[in-house]
């Protein structure tokens, strides 16, 4: 399966990506651990992604453009592309590199939460550098506080992850990604909304629920 999650920052595309990649063994390609990764190698493509990040503003499409293109030619078994695409160039320009080489998206998981509910989930995120694992300090807490449990160490919070930079990323969110859903929807492509304001779990499931449709159409 070739699969896009969209939604805010804060939706839970990554926490969803996690269980999407166990039950179906397709890649997960996170446009901002790969940027993370970078910035953590030293790479020019990592330096120069560093102010856009810390701030909260959107690394420039034709960076991301190439390195996301450039880095989906190794993923043969399908993807789950996190957090790409993010405008509307990003999403033509990926359609356009698909198309040449006779493959599509075969769909668009929309995960919905209100505004009201991102700052806590953001503020509360902890990360481990290492592995990427996600948890939260209230309701996806690790076994042992600050520790991640795949024994990687400590966990870390995000730099982009302040009220004040949440703010801009959720701003940004409604003037520049939210059209990405538009796009689509014109392009006629299934688009499945889930309501991401609920317990994990039950996002999960309906996540699951709608994606083993298509897995047993195929
Ligand atoms: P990126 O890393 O992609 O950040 P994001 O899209 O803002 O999304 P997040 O990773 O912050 O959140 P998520 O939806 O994955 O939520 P998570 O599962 O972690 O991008 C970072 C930056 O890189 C951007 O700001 C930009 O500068 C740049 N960038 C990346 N891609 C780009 C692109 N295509 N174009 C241009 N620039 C780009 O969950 C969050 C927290 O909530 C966790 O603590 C989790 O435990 C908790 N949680 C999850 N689900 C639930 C639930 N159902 N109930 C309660 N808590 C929950």
């Amino acid at each position: 399966m070739r699969l896009i999650l969209l939604g805010p920052p804060g939706a839970g595309k990554g926490t969803q990506c996690k269980h999407v990649v166990d039950k179906y063994g397709m890649k997960h390609m996170s446009s901002g651990d790969i940027l993370r990764a970078e910035r953590a190698a030293g790479s020019d493509l990592g330096k120069s992604a560093q102010g856009y990040m810390d701030s909260g503003k959107l690394v420039p499409d034709d960076v991301i453009i190439g390195m996301m293109i450039g880095a989906m030619k190794d993923a043969t078994g399908g993807y789950v592309l996190d957090g790409f695409p993010r405008t509307v160039a990003q999403g033509e320009a990926l359609d356009k590199a698909l198309s040449a080489v006779g493959e599509k998206i075969d769909a668009i998981v929309n995960l919905q939460v209100p505004d009201e509910v991102i700052d806590a989930r953001m503020t509360g995120r902890r990360s481990c550098p290492k592995c990427g694992q996600v948890y939260h300090i209230l309701n996806m807490k690790p076994a042992v506080e600050g520790q991640c449990d795949n024994g990687c160490g400590e966990l870390v919070q995000r730099a982009d992850d302040t009220s004040e930079v949440v703010a801009n990323r959720l701003k940004i969110y409604h003037e520049q990604t939210a059209a990405v859903v538009g796009y689509y929807e014109g392009t006629g492509s299934l688009i499945i909304n889930v309501d991401a304001n609920q317990a994990v779990d039950d996002v999960t499931a309906s996540v699951l629920g709608e994606l083993d449709k298509i897995d047993q159409a195929e």
